[in-house]
């Protein structure tokens, strides 16, 4: 059985009040669109398809390259959104969706979802395909109770409790407009005939528009039976709508997440203060302290201790590492190895086993090798630095004449003294020592000493003879 996700994103998202397309305001990090794919993925969607309308070229820069997108011209509604996916659909299927006698979600599924639902969950629409496929239904819709209903479609059943359609808030009475029953906007349809059944679906309502939900009493009509599941956490299908809304989305992830974390045996000091994105991994026995926030594709192994207030984004952290008060950014962290407090590694560093990141150092683009130390007020910038090698402190690679960055390498045992200047491109060989204050602009040579720096004048009762004695 093929099943298909389909994300509706044609929408503006008036009520973010953005420049931004709303489906690519992100949940720790990560555009909300993505998550609504990760999901659909993890559920054991086979193919899945964005309906991209507002900002196309935006959207679509965000989506992974299995996504196909498809353009919706008039955002005539859900239903339209929906059927402008059509010949793709078919594409995907590898036949036509038209003129079929009978209708089993066996020969293929069509799961719709909302680009701004992010939280929902793979076993939500594993659920939802699952129920269609047991009880051959046309359709499965994902409802919920809503404490707080408006805004949302009402579900209508009757007496029997079957579902017989959905009413949008512009469009419902005052009898209908309390039940708490809402759409989520999340079906499963069989995909045989649902589109020929979706020109049946007609705009005659407050808004003009062709509402999706509106093909579920057209699938009754011809016969077909159509399911709901209630979901019990509504939060987890709640549409986000608002900056506001976007806030409870991430509190709601948050959450979720640290505690995933912490019954897989990491310590989180602080979860109220500790973000940490979906896509983290992190081993056992890491130690989260106060105030972290960890995003992208990150791995934390074994043993080390993160934070307070750390920032790291797309790393790889080794064994037993300690990283305090820093940022990391896109680079590598080796076992052992000592970062902050106050450091800022930029991207593309590799820190090797036991190495020493002190205390505000920034660091771009460079190797530190195994065992080496940077310890105090250092700026390093593309720069290979071998084993056991010290920085004193204030040493600076001056990386930058004003157009071109140049290269610093330095080999293994190295001894800079403190607030030296290595002036790239320079090379300094294994073994050498350069004494504290140096401008190094040549290379110098292994284990040799290189010392620039003027000579010391004394002047002898200077003071008194200019200030006079106190
Ligand atoms: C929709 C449902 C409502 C449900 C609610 C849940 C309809 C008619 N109503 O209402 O029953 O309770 O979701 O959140 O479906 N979109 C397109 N193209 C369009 C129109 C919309 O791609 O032509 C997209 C939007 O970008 C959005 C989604 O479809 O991601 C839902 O559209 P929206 O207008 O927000 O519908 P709601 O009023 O929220
Ligand atoms: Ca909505």
């Amino acid at each position: 059985m093929t099943t298909i996700a389909l994300v509706l994103a044609a929408g503006e998202g008036t009520r973010m009040k953005s420049k931004t397309p709303k489906v690519l305001h992100t949940v720790l990090g990560t555009p909300m669109i993505t998550m609504v794919l990760n999901s659909a993925k993890a559920a054991g969607c086979d193919e899945s398809i964005v309906i991209t309308g507002h900002e196309s070229e935006k959207v679509e820069a965000v989506l992974d390259e299995s996504v196909h997108p498809v353009f919706q011209p008039t955002r005539a509604g859900t239903a339209d959104a929906v059927y402008v996916a059509k010949d793709k659909v078919e594409e995907l299927l590898g036949r036509s969706l038209d003129n079929l006698e009978a209708t089993n979600p066996e020969r293929g599924v069509l799961v719709v979802l909302s680009g701004d639902t992010p939280c929902i969950k793979a076993e939500t629409i594993k659920r939802l395909v699952d129920h269609t496929v047991e009880t051959g239904a046309a359709a499965t819709i994902l409802t919920a109770i809503s404490d707080d209903p408006t805004g949302y479609g009402r579900i209508l059943r009757s007496d029997e409790g079957c579902i017989c359609g959905v009413v949008e808030e512009k469009d419902a009475d005052a009898k209908q407009k309390l039940i708490t029953e809402v759409n989520t906007g999340t079906y499963c349809f069989a995909l045989d005939n649902l589109f020929t059944r979706l020109t049946r679906v007609s705009n005659d309502n407050a808004q003009r528009e062709l509402y999706l939900p509106d093909v579920i009493p057209v699938l009754l009509s011809d016969g077909m039976s159509v399911e709901a599941i209630c979901i019990e956490d509504a939060g987890e299908a709640a549409g986000v709508n608002t900056r506001a809304q976007l806030a409870d989305a991430v509190e709601r992830t948050r959450k979720e997440i640290n505690t995933k974390h912490m019954l897989n045996g990491v310590t989180i000091e602080v979860p109220a203060l500790t973000w940490i994105a979906p896509e983290v991994t992190i081993e056992q026995d890491v130690i989260i302290l106060s105030n972290a926030r960890i995003t992208g594709n990150t791995h934390i192994a074994s043993g080390s201790i993160i934070g307070p207030d750390a920032r790291i984004e797309n790393s790889q952290i080794g064994e037993n590492v300690r990283i305090d008060s820093s940022i990391i950014l896109e680079s590598e962290v080796h076992d052992g190895a000592n970062i902050g407090p106050r450091s800022y590694l930029r991207p593309h560093c590799v820190i090797g086993k036991n190495a020493k990141i002190g205390t505000s150092v920034e660091l771009k683009g460079s190797v530190v090798g195994e065992g080496s130390k940077i310890p105090h007020l250092s700026y390093v910038g593309d720069a290979v630095i071998g084993k056991n090698v010290n920085l004193g402190a204030g040493t600076i690679t001056c990386n930058y004449d004003g157009k071109t960055k140049s290269k610093t390498i330095i080999g293994d045992n190295v001894f800079v003294g403190s607030d030296v200047m290595l002036i790239a491109p320079v090379t300094i060989g294994d073994g050498a020592m350069i004494g504290a204050a140096s401008a190094i602009s040549k290379d110098v040579p292994a284990n040799s000493l290189a010392l620039e720096r003027a000579e010391q004048i004394i002047k002898e009762d200077w003071v008194p003879k200019h200030f006079g004695t106190h």
